[in-house]
């Protein structure tokens, strides 16, 4: 049996913390058989790689592998996505589908976010989990299929059982072997081993050299709540990776991405369970990203128009607000020699400042700012827009899905796709 340090290898799992590797000799003992497992733990803590080791390791490895998103997939469509349609079944069924689980059929079916599958879906998934049995949708023939599930929910499973929105039966059905994988703040030791693997990845590939923290951010960043656990640290290791012109990086520094850690509060959040958090720490996430848009759009147009329009000093006089907006004083710096004779659109090159022996680098992230392409811009603006309107729909009712798709004249579901979608 290959080793939990192999696996976390093989699987690019970092992290030494008792509780995990526990949780990973379990994916690795219940591998052989055919047991559902049900994987819980907190969004962000990395379940999504225990169904893969599973089925890895087991004698299906050569069958399909297949994962599901059961909160993405609208309701009046999961069953057939699942379990199949015959033509005619409903309007536009105009062909026999083969649904997942005969698709999976000798392999493994990943049920993410299986909390989400309405109780009529969990009738039939829990008929397959009894006998391998299900039926196409709009069919009367039973068919046999012999598919390994592992699911997996953020959720506390309990609560929904008491709300009536998930089947006890089920439930046990599903969990005949359960796998915690622990919040990263009960797994202190390997916060900054897991910071260092990210910056130093992010540094890979944005070309830049590695992020690294001063001995009291290190401390910061242990204390930390993490509400979204690896997936969160992940993201503001790139982020500072991007943004922070050194690469030393000071606790005030750090303090600047951590949300609720404001300059004025103790950094010691640790524990403090509330539900607004993350919420908040969103905002000031999107606030930042909205922040950069704003200012690449800008520069967009800016650079646009210098293409356009050639006669640079004309231009630069004519938006002199914008260009001290976007680069402060230095701003003065811009002429014609900062204009590639390329005619590609990432051409705008931003002034360095003379001590600069970042020029390279800024360059590098001059590249990343401005690959995109112009004509998305609108798209974007569109979906910017759209996700505006969800994030203060769902502020206005305190993260009340119902009354947020109400408002919105959505459906919860399409509102629940969207809210995943944009990671909100
Ligand atoms: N131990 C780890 N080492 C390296 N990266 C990790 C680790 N755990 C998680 N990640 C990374 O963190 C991110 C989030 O993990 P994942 O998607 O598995 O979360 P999840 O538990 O499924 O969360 P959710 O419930 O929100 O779907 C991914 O990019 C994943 O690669
Ligand atoms: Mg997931």
């Amino acid at each position: 049996m290959e080793s939990v340090q192999a696996i976390k290898q093989r699987f690019g799992i970092i992290g030494d913390d008792p509780k995990l590797n526990r949780s990973v000799e379990k994916a690795i003992q219940v591998a052989p058989t055919d047991i559902s497992v049900l994987v819980t733990g907190e969004s962000g803590v990395g379940k999504e790689s225990i169904p893969k080791i599973i089925h890895a390791l087991s004698h299906r490895k050569h069958g399909k592998y297949i994962a599901v998103n059961c909160g993405a997939i609208p309701e009046g469509t999961i069953d057939s996505e699942l379990f199949g349609h015959e033509k005619g079944a409903f309007t536009g069924a105009t062909q026999t589908r083969n649904g997942y689980f005969e698709v999976a059929d000798g392999g493994t079916i990943f049920l993410d976010e299986v909390g989400e599958l309405p109780l009529t879906t969990q009738v039939r998934l829990l008929r397959v989990l009894e006998n391998g049995e299900f039926i196409k949708v709009g069919s009367s023939k039973v068919q046999k299929t012999n598919v390994r599930i592992v699911a997996a929910t953020n959720i506390n499973m309990f609560e929904s059982i008491k709300k009536e929105k998930f089947r006890e039966d089920l439930y046990y059905r599903l969990s005949t072997v359960e796998i915690h994988l622990p919040p990263l703040r009960e797994r202190k030791e390997d916060i900054h081993l897991l910071f260092r693997k990210f910056a130093s990845d992010f540094g890979l590939k944005y070309k830049m050299p590695t992020i690294k923290l001063e001995d009291e951010a290190v401390d910061l960043l242990l204390k930390y709540r993490w509400g979204g656990n690896i997936r969160q640290l992940r993201n503001i290791a790139e982020q500072i990776s991007v943004l922070e012109q050194s690469r030393s990086i000071s606790a005030a520094g750090l303090r600047h991405y951590l949300p609720d850690v404001g300059s004025n509060l103790p950094a010691v959040i640790a524990d403090k369970k509330q539900e607004g958090d993350f919420s908040n720490e969103r905002e000031i996430l999107y606030k930042v990203l909205f922040d950069m848009k704003g200012d690449l759009n800008d520069l967009k147009k800016l650079t646009l128009k210098l293409m356009q329009e050639g006669d640079s000093k004309q231009v630069q006089d004519d938006n002199e607000g914008l260009i001290q907006k976007i680069y402060g004083n230095s701003g003065d710096d811009i002429d014609e020699a900062d204009i590639d004779d390329d005619d590609e659109l990432n051409v705008l090159q931003i002034p360095q400042d003379n001590n600069s022996s970042s020029a390279r680098q800024q360059e590098e992230k001059d590249k990343y700012y401005f690959a995109e392409e112009i004509e998305e811009e609108e798209t974007l603006s569109l979906q910017d827009k759209e996700l505006e309107l969800i994030k203060k729909s769902l502020e206005r009712h305190s993260g009340k899905r119902k009354a947020a798709a109400e408002e919105l004249g959505i459906s919860e579901r399409t509102l629940y796709r969207k809210i995943k979608q944009y990671n909100l």
